[in-house]
């Protein structure tokens, strides 16, 4: 039976038709006792029938047949762990055609928060166990064997036996349920054909609140008892995303019912399984009171992101997880469609810019990896829900819609779907539908995307009344990469009106652009050219000198708008951590930005100062206040225009980015800010529901406040902690976690690190108190050290894990430290982060050398004296 380790998918001997589930669990001894009837078509001459499990025990394994009453013992039964298979060997050659699998197991209910899995709440003081599956990517196999490949289809036909005063659900609805003394059997209705992945129960104490859409779909949402006013907001949005993705895909949502239910312990943010989607807390509650609008948005696009999955990736699967962007990358994007329609005002499509950012930083690793990716083993799945099959996969759909166009993007979608509904599709299904609907050379253009890693920037020259493009792989590292792509080119001079298109196919090209400048001449001052307008492309561009000083003259004067406005900035500051632009000319661009009030640009803005910030206090400490002072002055405008307290009837994005302008404000120690806040937040302690501290500005308060701790000075500290212990709000002791590790004080730093590791912080929860403070950089590094052991023991088979390496390794600036790093991990890294650890020792690589060149930059110090003391 050897030849059936070390495979990366099951033989294709028998294939699974239905699954016939029984479960017991036991929530106060926390196992469970299951049996399965496998409905298998058996289609070759084999000995064998090999299938997935895990981490249960086999007490009897049986097939039958029919139509021949006969009964086959397995003379073999072995679960090979390393495999996660389990095998069965017959002393006859089984009989082609249907039989039935018939398996009895027991299995445990873990604390891994994967396959069937125990969660905790509190009712009444009174600790109480709750079971829930999580099986994507491959845990299905952890509760009951099966084939555990999403290309292997069944249906499933579930049975509980549970306690009988808890709720028990499933994908589908209940068709029966007798009690039984303390127990009841609930069974529900047979599923539709779909993947192992997707099935789910949950078991415990709730409430709900209910709806429906206008067809006819019941929609509820599940919250802990007395917790239902916090589903409202979840529940409208679902019901009328459901409405909206019926018309958008043409097909009607699959199921009689769709539940959705916050579980307290939870890896992922929220998984979409078939009719029972489950969420974080945080995902999926919003209290009118402690929630933000930052939350408020985390829901909404959460909600849709899971409800698209319901077609786009349920209804038709993926055949390999090869093609897992196909689902992330596409339910990312349609998320952002459905939260645009169903809020407008929260211009949501200009957010898109930071799914796009994100994928563009993680692809502009030599360690990054093709959309398509392949897979070996199952322990390596995992790591690939990350930025590239996400943000990189909905960014180049995005970029194909629109250069498709809308209407014949959603026509050939809605066709896509129907042609591979209940069934399994890969990347070039998806392609020859849109290809056949727009005969456009889809297949041609995309491949270029999704099966090479990495992407373009193109420098673009201005001569002679003509535009010179050149592409060539973008790096970081600042190294030169050898892809190429096929390169849909927009651009635009002067104005929005002026526009005009191309695909570059060759590595360099001459456009005449004399009938676009028309009037405008690119020699007078004011002119400009935006080449990737509205940032709809995935790459990046790089100006000619003359072109850059135009369009930094064209947003001082706003010209463009807040997309082209974030896309400038962020290419110039990704082209200077690569060395190919001075971090003087960054700064001078970024002091165009002084009078932004945009969120998307502003946040961006922030996020780019907090990482020059900490690179330029490797580089030049010497530098270091002036360049804090200068990203101050840099937020004054907006700081003032939106004060502390909310204004009537202002925008969802205001409220937004008062909390992220404060923060900054208090990250860079501005006094008036560290004042400010300290007042609001004891106004706080006594009153929790005072109005000088509303949930928007919390965060930045008790940033803030954390500012001043050290180990003589820790009221505030202790303060912070009891509220995070009085809490029982998720969002709540998020905000808490995230903002304890930005003490300056690293003993400070220590105990917040040591906290995450006591019972008091949800496992799914210590990653937010990750985010230290430059000067806690070593402290964390020496704690993951002394803790890994404990931390593999309690993260080490999810990937919550890798936030842990690339986190606290990432901000490192130095040679010897890559070299440290590298040391540490040699004899301790396995495959589940192994790529996040090569990800992030070349991010360490990359802030060292660059490092270096800004040490070289002669002009700095000057420049920044003149930026810092420039009086707006
Ligand atoms: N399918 C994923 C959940 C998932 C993630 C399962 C990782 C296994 C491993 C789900 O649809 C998802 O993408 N959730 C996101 C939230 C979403 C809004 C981006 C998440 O969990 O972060
Ligand atoms: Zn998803």
């Amino acid at each position: 039976m050897d030849q059936f380790k070390g495979q990366a998918r099951l033989p294709k001997f028998a294939s699974p038709k239905r699954y016939d589930i029984r479960l017991k669990p036991d929530l106060t001894t926390c196992t469970f006792a299951g049996s399965v009837a496998i409905d298998l078509d058996i289609v070759e001459n084999t000995n064998f029938i090999v299938l997935n499990a895990a981490d249960l025990s086999i007490n009897s394994a049986c097939v039958s047949y029919a139509s021949s009453s006969k009964v086959l013992q397995p003379v073999k039964v072995e679960l090979v762990e390393a495999d996660e298979i389990l095998v069965l060997e017959f002393a006859e050659t089984l009989p082609i055609g249907i039989g039935v699998l018939d398996i009895v197991f027991d299995g445990v209910l873990n604390d891994k928060m994967k396959g069937f899995y125990k969660s905790t709440y509190e009712i009444n003081g009174e600790k109480k166990n709750m079971a829930v599956t999580q099986f994507e990517p491959a845990d299905a196999r952890r509760c009951f064997p099966c084939w555990d490949e999403p290309a292997c289809k069944a249906t499933f036909k579930i049975t509980l036996e549970v306690p009988a005063e808890l709720v028990a659900l499933s994908n589908m609805p209940v068709i029966e349920e007798k009690v039984n003394g303390d127990l009841k059997t609930v069974s529900y209705q047979e599923t539709p054909i779909m993947s192992t992945y997707l099935v789910a129960i949950v078991v415990g104490l709730f409430d709900y609140v209910e709806d429906h859409t206008s067809d006819g779909v019941k929609v509820r949402v599940y919250c802990q008892v007395g917790k239902t006013k916090q589903g409202n907001f979840a529940l409208h949005v679902a019901v009328k995303t459901l409405e909206l993705f019926k018309g958008y895909f043409a097909v009607p949502y699959a199921l009689p019912k769709l539940d959705m239910i916050a579980i307290p312990d939870f890896a992922a943010g929220a998984m979409e399984n078939y009719g029972l989607v489950t969420y974080r807390e945080t995902a999926l509650l919003y209290d009118d009171q402690h929630s933000a609008a930052a939350n408020k948005q985390r829901v909404a696009t959460v909600v849709a992101h899971e409800l698209a999955h319901q077609w786009f990736g349920n209804l038709v699967t993926m055949e390999w997880w090869t093609h897992l962007w196909l689902n992330e990358g596409f339910a990312t994007w349609v998320s952002y469609l459905a939260t645009d329609s169903l809020f407008p005002d929260w211009k949501i499509w200009t957010q898109f810019l930071d799914e796009c950012m994100e994928g563009l930083r993680l692809d502009g690793l030599a360690e990054s990896h093709p959309i398509e990716v392949e897979i070996n083993h199952a322990s390596e799945i995992d790591e690939i829900f990350d930025a590239i099959s996400y943000r990189k996969g909905a960014s180049v759909i995005r970029m194909l819609q629109s250069y498709l166009g809308a209407e014949s993007f959603q026509r050939s979608l809605a066709s896509y779907i129907k042609k591979h509904a209940y069934s399994n599709a890969k990347t070039e299904d998806l392609w020859a539908a849109l290809e056949e609907g727009s005969g456009e050379p889809v297949n041609k253009l995309m491949n270029s995307w999704t099966r090479q890693q990495g992407y373009p920037v193109v420098s673009v020259k201005f001569k002679d009344q003509k535009l010179e493009f050149e592409q060539s792989q973008f790096l970081s590292s600042g190294a030169p990469g050898d892809g190429q792509w096929i390169v849909p080119i927009t651009l635009c001079c002067c104005s929005y009106n002026a526009h005009k298109s191309f695909l570059l196919q060759t590595k360099s090209e001459t456009q005449d652009v004399n009938e676009l400048l028309g009037s405008c001449q690119v020699e007078s001052g004011s002119s400009w050219i935006k080449v990737n307008v509205e940032q709809t492309g995935f790459y990046r561009v790089k100006y000619d000198e003359e072109l850059r000083a135009r369009l930094g003259y064209a947003i001082e004067k706003k010209y463009l708008t807040e997309t082209d406005r974030f896309g400038i900035l962020d290419d110039s500051f990704a082209i200077c951590m690569a060395r190919q632009q001075s971090l003087t000319s960054l700064l001078t661009l970024m002091g165009a930005y002084r009078e932004e009030l945009e969120y998307i640009v502003l946040s961006n803005l922030i996020n780019i100062s907090s990482k020059v910030g900490r690179i330029a206090a490797d580089a030049t400490p010497d530098l270091k206040d002036d360049i804090n002072q200068f990203f101050i002055n840099l937020l004054q405008f907006s700081a003032e225009k939106l004060g502390w307290d909310p204004k009537q009837g202002e925008s969802h994005l205001d409220a937004m980015l008062r909390g992220e302008v404060l923060t900054a404000l208090a990250r860079l120690r501005h006094d008036l800010t560290l004042d400010e806040a300290s007042r609001r937040f004891h106004a706080f302690l006594e009153d929790r529901n005072t109005p000088l501290l509303p949930p928007d500005i919390r965060t930045a308060a008790y940033v803030a406040v954390m500012q001043r701790v050290t180990t003589s000075n820790r009221s505030d500290y202790d303060s912070l902690l009891q509220v995070y212990r009085e809490t029982d709000l998720s969002q709540e002791k998020t905000r808490i976690l995230g903002s304890m590790a930005s003490c300056p004080d690293p003993n400070i730093i220590l105990e917040s690190l040591n906290f995450l590791l006591t019972s008091e912080v949800r496992s799914q929860d210590a990653v937010f108190g990750l985010a230290v403070s430059k000067e806690g950089r070593e402290t964390a590094w020496a704690w993951l050290k002394d803790k890994w052991d404990h931390i593999t023991k309690t993260w080490g088979s999810g990937f919550l894990l890798t936030r842990f390496v690339s986190m606290i390794v990432s901000p490192f600036a130095s040679f010897e430290k890559a070299k440290e790093v590298e040391e540490f991990f040699a004899s301790r890294t396995k495959p589940a982060i192994a790529r996040t650890l090569k990800q992030s020792i070349e991010r360490v690589h990359i802030n060292a050398n660059w490092v270096q060149s800004i040490q070289k930059e002669t002009k700095l110090g000057e420049a920044v004296k003149e930026l810092a003391f420039r009086k707006y």
